[in-house]
């Protein structure tokens, strides 16, 4: 070889080495919760535990916190690293000598959801599934994970709050076993029942790990670990209930199995206190080891580009106007493969067009700092991005366009007018606007015409958002009416008059050219499904349990 090939191919392969590092200890997930199960709690403590702020308090966005936010502010351009209310990323050395980056995408903790927290759902490697012990499995919790089990991605199960009187562990796990089918598959154990929270058995080394609290929780609790030998003598008659109860565990078949759990099969399952920082680093550790990393995307063809491809993203959440200062709207990207670099010139899938990267930030909100380099695995924030839409594709070099990301089936139906007949163009351009950005699906029938189409959203909060921008942004103010529609299936064009003409259904057609048939409840869909045997109705992807 000579030395010319040696001086190109060096910095190829020192470049190819580091990809293969970066992308290897990224771990890209969100957590999945109703709201109140602890999600902010969670997040602050591992944030805590990873060690990057030493007090807890910082990252609650929640009202009557807001102060500490900027706080938060200071200290990531002291320690940079980032926190959006999109991706919060930290580094975290594990004890076993893993030297990792975690990125944690923030599903919003509305009582409410909008598809943007299902498409965040696109985005991650793992979830952790956050259940309150004395509540178990909770609506919103049910929902998402129906969009998880979707995407095939692996579960890690959490179970908050065992600091307070709560349910059995056992019954717990049956819980998680009959309502979603998967077979949990405990990590550690509580030593010590909800409300009596010692420690946790380690079924991995068999040891009692006991906990201590802290005042208030504020800083990460001590825990020392004891052998099995000493355990009696340290918690008596709970830690032989534990023992007693692992063995049952192991009889059941419930140990870990790393390939059920990628495969979606198993959950492994986590006790923890949240608010008291108990079994946190058991959280950490275990999501450093078990949790996949950043792995190849298919492409629309079904062609896997490998995470040591040249650069690709897709964008998986555009937001405007999150801030009248920059009155902008930002895509999140998610980096699939190659290593991105701010000013690169990326190419728009969609369009072929070039898309310059100067503004590439690894933050939004009241301050934004850049963002210089990203990984597979990791989040960019793209400003001025206009052209960007949820589900686009943006690569450098080798051309690819990954497939779309589903629309959910929408849940709610509310008709759009312009209040003001004279802002006819705005309210055009705005809803157009609105939809491509993903904020709510515009559906349209000649009977409704283009002057009142219907809204659908998965949740109520979408038409809030879109009455508040059509109203600031558009300077198109509109009045919703609610229509009695709370299930659709998509409908063959051939069927679709038929569908159309039946008592209390409706048939209308997405932009994107499917027809969907609406109805009052599934009881009347199912009812219809039973006269009109021949008539194929298609579920759309579900993201409730319609
Ligand atoms: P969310 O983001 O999932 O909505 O939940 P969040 O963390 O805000 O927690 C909801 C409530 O549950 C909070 O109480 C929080 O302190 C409490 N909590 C979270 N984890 C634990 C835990 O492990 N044990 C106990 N006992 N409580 C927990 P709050 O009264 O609503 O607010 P705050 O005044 O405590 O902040």
């Amino acid at each position: 070889m000579s030395d010319q090939d040696l001086e190109t191919r060096a910095p190829s392969t020192a470049a190819a080495n580091r990809l293969a590092t970066e992308a290897g200890r990224r771990r890209t997930f969100a957590v999945i919760s109703h709201p109140d199960a602890g999600k902010s709690t969670l997040t602050e403590a591992l944030v805590l535990h990873a060690r990057i702020i030493t007090q807890a308090g910082a990252i609650h966005g929640k009202a009557g916190r807001r102060s500490t936010v900027s706080d938060w502010m200071e200290m990531e351009q002291a320690r940079g690293i980032s926190i959006t209310s999109t991706a919060l990323q930290f580094p975290y050395h594990s004890p076993e000598g893993q030297d990792c980056v975690i990125n944690l995408l923030d599903t919003p903790g509305h009582a409410d959801f909008s598809e943007d927290t299902y498409r965040v759902l696109s985005a991650v490697d793992c979830a952790v599934m956050l259940i309150d012990a004395a509540k178990g499995l909770e609506p919103q919790t049910l929902k998402l994970f129906q969009v998880c089990k979707h995407r095939g991605l692996p579960i890690l199960t959490v179970i908050n709050k065992w600091d307070r009187p709560g349910r059995h562990a056992l019954e717990l796990l049956d819980e998680i076993q009959e309502r979603i089918g998967l077979k949990p598959t405990p990590l550690t154990w509580p030593v010590g029942i909800a409300g009596d929270f010692k420690g946790v058995l380690d079924r991995r080394t068999g040891n009692f790990i006991r906990f201590t609290r802290t005042a208030g929780g504020a800083t990460a609790a001590p825990e020392e670990h004891i052998a099995p030998e000493q355990a009696h003598d340290a918690a008596g008659i709970d830690w032989d209930n534990a023992v007693e109860e692992c063995e049952l565990l192991s009889a059941d078949d419930a140990d870990h199995d790393q390939e059920a759990f990628l495969q979606g099969v198993t959950t492994p399952v986590l006790f923890t206190s949240a608010a008291l920082n108990f079994g946190v680093n058991q959280l950490l550790d275990n999501l450093t080891r078990l949790a996949p990393p950043p792995s190849g995307q298919a492409d629309v063809d079904g062609n896997v580009r490998p995470v040591d491809a040249p650069f690709s993203a897709f964008v998986f959440k555009v937001q405007a106007g999150m801030d009248s200062a920059h009155r902008d709207r930002i895509a999140y990207a998610r980096v699939c493969s190659g290593t991105f670099e701010r000013g690169d010139v990326l190419t728009h899938a969609a369009t072929g067009k070039p898309f310059v990267t100067k503004y590439a930030q690894s933050v939004f909100g009241q301050q934004r700092s850049t963002l210089d380099n990203a990984w597979p695995g990791d989040v960019i924030g793209l400003a001025n991005a206009a052209a960007l839409r949820p589900g686009d594709t943006l690569f450098r070099d080798v051309p690819v366009q990954f497939p779309p990301i589903p629309s959910f089936s929408p849940a709610y139906f509310s008709v759009a007018r312009g209040t003001d007949p004279s802002k006819h163009k705005q309210f055009r351009k705005g809803i157009e606007q609105l939809e491509q950005e993903g904020v709510v699906q515009v559906l349209r029938s000649d009977r409704r015409g283009e002057q009142a189409p219907v809204l659908a959203a998965v949740g109520p909060l979408q038409f809030e958002v879109t009455s508040h921008r059509m109203a600031t942004e558009f300077n198109a103010p509109i009045s919703l009416e609610s229509l009695p529609y709370t299930v659709a299936r998509a409908v063959d064009p051939e069927d679709a008059p038929f569908v159309d003409r039946q008592v209390s259904t409706e048939v209308l057609t997405r932009t994107d050219g499917v027809m969907l048939a609406l109805f009052t409840t599934k009881w009347r869909l199912q009812g219809f499904c039973e006269d009109n045997p021949t008539v194929t109705l298609r579920p759309l992807v579900a993201a409730g349990d319609d």
